[in-house]
């Protein structure tokens, strides 16, 4: 089984179409990106546009190769790289970086594509809203229904190498949350007013698995991965209505620690935590699976626990 490794050019300068870094920027850049797990805030953004006298936006496509520099893929050696341009809690932008994950010698559906990455950054670390995602290739079709579950998905801003799009163009009549009845959204999700029973859990964990985007199995659920030495990556379980393109609490934790330049290995990983909602369990089975995937890796803790009004 081969451990996660990373595409990192560590002495060569980011230089595309849109922007050009030299070794030394592109090097604390890199850095940078991975101390902010994957983030880049309206500070580093402005601070960015004015060095390299460039837009936002120029600056977004610009930097799309460094995230696909986040990629693990053992499989595909393909590295896909996305970012979001998304609105902060302040309303401030901010970019989310995001790249594609695999798991060697398991499904391929285990994957977790470049754009549900940075999707999942930014839904994870509070932005309110999503408004372009420039990505590196063009979105295949889960990834298409994935960003279809978004508030306003219509209207999403996809910039590409070649061409930008709405998310309409390349997902007409499409199939969504409406179509099962539910008006609710990723970045739109139904009030909260559940707790879990048990006060003694982790707090962080629980407040990950209740805000949980499970409209379809009410399995509200998250996963803590704990690290030796760079603290606690959490992901939250984010269902899509055409169900298959859904992103597990632990897809969603693993691609958080990869974008923070972290291995998936026994050197890096201390523990992983199960958070599920008790009589709606469904993410054990594809949890040990992933982990399956990974050689010495402790074994998967997996709590149920009672949901209280
Ligand atoms: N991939 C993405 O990340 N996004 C897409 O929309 C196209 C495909 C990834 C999945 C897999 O890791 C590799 O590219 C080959 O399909
Ligand atoms: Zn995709």
């Amino acid at each position: 089984m081969a451990s996660a490794t990373f595409k990192v050019q560590h002495n060569t300068a980011l230089s595309n179409s849109h922007i050009s870094l030299n070794v030394a920027q592109t090097q604390a850049l890199r850095s940078q990106l991975k101390t902010q797990r994957g983030i880049l805030y309206s500070s580093d953004i402005k601070a960015l546009c004015t060095e390299l006298n460039v837009s936002e936006d120029i600056l977004l496509q610009g930097l799309v190769p460094m995230a696909s520099e986040f990629s693990v893929a053992p499989i595909s050696k393909f590295h896909v790289g996305a970012i979001v341009k998304g609105l902060d809690s302040q309303g401030n932008t901010t970019f989310y970086f995001g790249a594609n994950a695999e798991f060697d010698h398991q499904a391929l559906s285990l994957v977790v594509h470049g754009e549900q990455s940075a999707i999942n950054n930014a839904w994870l670390n509070g932005s309110k809203k999503i408004l372009k995602i420039a990505i590196s290739d063009v979105p295949c079709g889960y990834c298409r229904q994935f960003m279809n579950e978004l508030a306003d998905a219509k209207e999403l801003d996809i910039l590409l190498p070649a061409q930008n799009f709405k998310l309409a163009e390349l997902l007409p009549h499409s199939f969504g949350p409406t179509d099962l009845g539910n008006e609710h959204s990723l970045f739109n999700p139904a009030e909260q007013t559940n707790c879990f029973e048990n006060k003694q859990l982790d707090e962080k964990l629980m407040s990950y698995a209740l805000a949980a985007y499970v409209p379809y199995s009410q399995n509200y659920s998250a996963v803590k991965i704990s690290t030796f030495e760079n603290g606690d990556f959490y992901g939250s379980y984010a269902e899509n209505a055409a169900y298959s393109p859904s992103l597990s609490p632990l897809q969603s934790a693993v691609s958080q620690l990869f974008l923070a330049g972290l291995s998936f290995d026994k050197q890096t990983v201390k523990s992983v935590t199960l958070l599920e909602t008790a009589g709606h369990e469904n993410q054990s089975g594809v949890a040990k699976a992933v982990l399956a995937s990974f050689t010495g890796l402790p074994t998967l803790e997996v709590i149920s626990a009672t949901l209280a009004k």
